[in-house]
């Protein structure tokens, strides 16, 4: 954990000068979409609403489309709400993410929130992942069934990122924790460390997103529609994302963010969280052993071998939650899986 106590150390450090002064980077308020964030592609496939706070993102034959945060971050917190296009979305991909692949190709870093269509009646599902400079060949992906109608109400869906560890959230509630931890551990070291970009897109993940790609976008229920509010961008923008490292001013500001309320873990947070994962992990690249076996064999320093019994040899849960396939199966906290 020398990570985290070096970065104690800078507490010290700097705590009585510079903390005041980027207290106010701790905010939690939505911001207006022009205030953040510029178009992307798409074209008027964004249409955003007379008060700047709602933004349509829609996919239809021709085009998906997006938008991105006008600076890029060293750390933060990044927060919308959004609500999904409900009956057939089979292959339609709906992200809200922080990369800077464009910037630095072969050694980026992403922290990605990834929701994935599916046929009518059949559940939406939450997938995570984290890259560290250019760790592409390790995905660490984990899905997960949401305890709510996604397409029925906006729900809010955040990642917090500081330089000790990564926190992803459902409505409040942390649903993985990624922690930082430098060691001879393979993969340890792929962690997000140069400034990002955030994203949100909707797009044809045709090819995977579906029962690994079984299910494909049907455009005869096009166009679908995200729909994404409550926008919350927090952190030390840098006009240009570089390869300079945190100075003292994106350190001050990582220092308050590291002691805010959406890093620190209490136990509460972490009961909640669990509770979350035995319910509604589905599958984890911890658990997959066709994917990270023999010499290619990688131990993410967040595995637990623990529960290691409750997932099948390529990463799916065993338990699963069989129900009826009915949107009203997400109000009894069962939905339909396969
Ligand atoms: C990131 O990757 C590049 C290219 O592979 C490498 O040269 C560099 O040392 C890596 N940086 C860190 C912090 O590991
Ligand atoms: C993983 O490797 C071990 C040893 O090589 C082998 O016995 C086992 O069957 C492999 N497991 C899977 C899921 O491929």
């Amino acid at each position: 954990m020398t990570i985290i106590s070096s970065w104690s150390g800078l507490v010290v450090i700097i705590s009585c000068a510079l903390i005041m002064s980027y207290a106010a980077a701790a905010g939690t308020s939505p911001v207006p979409f022009d205030v953040a964030y510029s178009p992307l592609f798409g074209g008027d496939n964004l249409v955003r609403s007379p008060d700047g706070r709602t933004v349509h993102l829609k996919l239809d034959r021709y085009t998906g489309s997006g938008f991105v945060s006008k600076s890029a971050y060293h750390h933060g917190f990044f927060s919308a709400s959004i609500k999904l296009p409900d009956d057939y979305t089979a292959g339609v991909v709906v992200a809200f993410y922080l990369s800077n692949g464009d910037v630095f190709p072969g050694k980026h870093d992403e922290l990605d929130l990834e929701l994935l269509g599916n046929r009518r009646g059949h559940a939406w599902h939450l997938q995570t992942n984290m890259y560290g400079n250019g760790s592409t060949a390790r995905g660490r992906e984990e899905r997960y069934l949401l305890p709510f109608d996604p397409t029925a109400a906006p729900h809010s869906y955040a990642i917090a990122w500081t330089p000790a560890a990564v926190i992803f959230y459902v409505d409040g509630t942390p649903i993985r924790e990624l922690v930082r931890c430098p060691s001879a551990m393979p993969g340890a070291g792929d962690y997000p460390a140069k400034p990002m970009s955030v994203y949100a897109t909707i797009w044809d993940g045709s090819a995977w997103a579906t029962d690994g790609g079984r299910y494909k976008v049907d455009y005869a229920y096009a166009p679908f529609t995200a729909e994404f509010s409550d926008l919350v961008v927090t952190g030390t923008g840098t006009a240009a994302a570089d390869d300079r490292p945190c100075g003292l001013e994106c350190a001050a500001a990582a220092v308050d963010l590291m002691t805010s309320e959406v890093a620190v873990m209490t136990p509460a947070k972490r009961g909640a969280m669990r509770r979350f994962r035995s319910r509604y992990l589905t599958y984890t690249a911890c658990h997959d052993r066709v994917r990270y076996n023999g010499s290619s064999r990688v131990v993410f320093p967040e595995c637990d071998d623990s529960d290691r019994d409750d997932f099948h040899a390529w990463g799916e849960s065993k338990r699963l939650i069989k129900a009826s396939p009915q949107r009203s199966t997400y109000a009894a906290g069962g939905v339909h899986i396969d």
